[in-house]
């Protein structure tokens, strides 16, 4: 092929493929590999979630940290129990509620409700009252009718029965089971399912996380549930760990037998408490067990996300209720992030822990030539290691009399050995890690060395 028209091919094949570049350059994006946690999870077919409470959501600084891909499922910590949704008799308030449903709705969050039945945070007309089991298991169906109609469609599981175990694995003497013997546990299901038809029904308990007596029993009600045809879709494990008891015992392994059974598991108000004050060896604990809970949790396909009780220290009901003991979240009371527990979590979500940041300086130049003995094509790809820009010039020069001919995707200029690029109207906005190539043909005669120095915008590139 006579070299001029070999010249005329190669420009024209430089410049579709300049423009081809151009406009990969306008809609690549900067490297942006999942990073946060619930991102994390999601890329795992799982949600991370958070606990919130209703004072808290003025708290501008904490919502915005709560609303962010960080999450994807919120908890309400107390706006839907009993005591929040039927403070007198029949009389129903879904205010708070709704307010923690709305927040998480407007940021695609999915809703965990929690709870229809406890022992606890009840109404005082319900537990100083007097009732017969007819009463009361009307009083149960018309409770859960009520709330779970209210927020039918919007949740996407509800903890339907929490905590009915001692630690011995014996049914909890409460109200429920005084009154209405065990069987108000499938009475709580059942109308749960007939009140929200999609709502993943679950029940919800602590120190089931490991294998023993307590979860043993657990996993017995959920299997004489299922062979009463009882609709139980899901077991809580709440993980109220705390590094002074030790890590449960084959957490993995436990919720495998659950979900062997045919139900989700999901680890629903996880936090690591410690006796305070805090040090590194505690917190290198307290960063395995969140290591540890996570993976066991991603070791089990119908484990289907983790929540933790609420994301900082500044709102955790940890040291209200345990006394001496604290700094159970990933972020602390400042609502910044602890590195080494976020780190861990970030990390065993498959993470790269969150802890690097984003290099914030400098640029990057590749140079490459195709040359066909009187002539060449050059390439720069320029990518920017900065913060973000609205326009860039790239300067190099050549050492021999290389000589622009037209150059594309950029504007070209020499001035004797000196080259000077800048952006055209279109591309010369610049995200952090974000690239952009041009193009220009040359003529030259003798030799066409490599220019090895560049600089955008006045900065030396490597
Ligand atoms: C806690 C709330 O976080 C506190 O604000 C409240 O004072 C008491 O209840 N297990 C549960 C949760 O299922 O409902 C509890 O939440 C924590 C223990």
């Amino acid at each position: 092929m006579p070299s001029p028209l070999r010249a005329r091919l190669t420009a024209v094949l430089a410049l579709s493929l300049g423009a081809l570049l151009a406009v990969t350059a306008l809609v690549s994006r900067p490297a942006s590999a999942a990073s946060t946690l619930n991102q994390l999870a999601k890329a795992q077919g799982r949600y991370f979630g958070s606990a919130t409470d209703n004072p808290e959501l003025s708290d501008t600084a904490y919502t915005a940290i709560l609303g962010s891909d960080e999450f994807g499922a919120i908890t309400p910590g107390n706006s839907m129990k009993w005591d929040a949704t039927e403070p007198s008799q029949g009389q129903f308030s879904y205010t708070k509620g709704d307010a923690v449903v709305s927040f998480a709705k407007a940021r695609g969050q999915i809703v965990r409700g929690h709870t229809l039945l406890w022992h606890q945070q009840l109404p005082g007309w319900l537990t100083s009252g007097s009732w017969t089991a007819a009463q009361l298991t009307s009083i149960l169906q018309n409770h859960i009718a009520n709330v779970a109609g209210h927020y039918k469609g919007q949740v996407y599981s509800w903890d339907v029965v929490n905590e009915p175990f001692n630690d011995d694995g014996t049914y909890r003497s409460d109200l429920w089971s005084n009154t209405l013997g065990t069987g108000y546990i499938a009475t709580a299901l059942k109308a749960a399912r007939a009140a929200d038809p999609n709502a993943k029904l679950y029940i919800n308990d602590y120190n089931i996380d490991g294998t023993g007596a307590k979860s043993d029993a657990m996993y017995n009600l959920v299997k004489s549930l299922q062979a009463q045809g009882v609709p139980i879709d899901g077991v809580g494990f709440q993980g109220h760990l705390a590094i002074q008891y030790g890590f449960p015992t084959n957490m993995q392994q436990n919720l495998q037998r659950f979900a062997d059974l045919g139900v989700d598991v999901a680890i629903t108000e996880l936090d690591v408490r410690m006796v305070l004050p805090a040090d590194a060896t505690k917190v290198a604990t307290q960063a395995q067990y969140y290591t540890n809970v996570v993976k066991a949790c991603l070791g089990v396909s119908r484990c289907v996300g983790i929540t933790i009780w609420d994301y900082t220290d500044k709102y955790s009901w940890i040291p209200g209720v345990f006394s001496g003991q604290g700094s159970a979240l990933p972020w602390d009371e400042n609502l910044a992030k602890k590195p080494d527990v976020y780190g861990a979590i970030n990390t065993a979500l498959g993470g790269s822990g969150g802890g690097t940041p984003p290099p914030t300086t400098g640029c990057k130049v590749a140079y490459s030539a195709n040359d066909w003995g009187s002539g060449f094509t050059a390439t720069v790809t320029i990518t920017n290691q900065g913060p973000a820009i609205s326009g860039w010039t790239l300067k190099y020069s050549y050492s021999g009399d290389q000589k622009l001919s037209q150059g594309w995707n950029g504007t070209w200029s020499q001035s004797g050995k000196d080259v000077t690029v800048t952006n055209t109207s279109w591309n010369g906005t610049l995200a952090t890690g974000a690239s952009i190539s041009a193009g220009a043909n040359f003529t030259y005669t003798g030799t066409n060395t490599a220019p090895t120095a560049f600089a955008v915008n006045g900065t030396t590139c490597t």
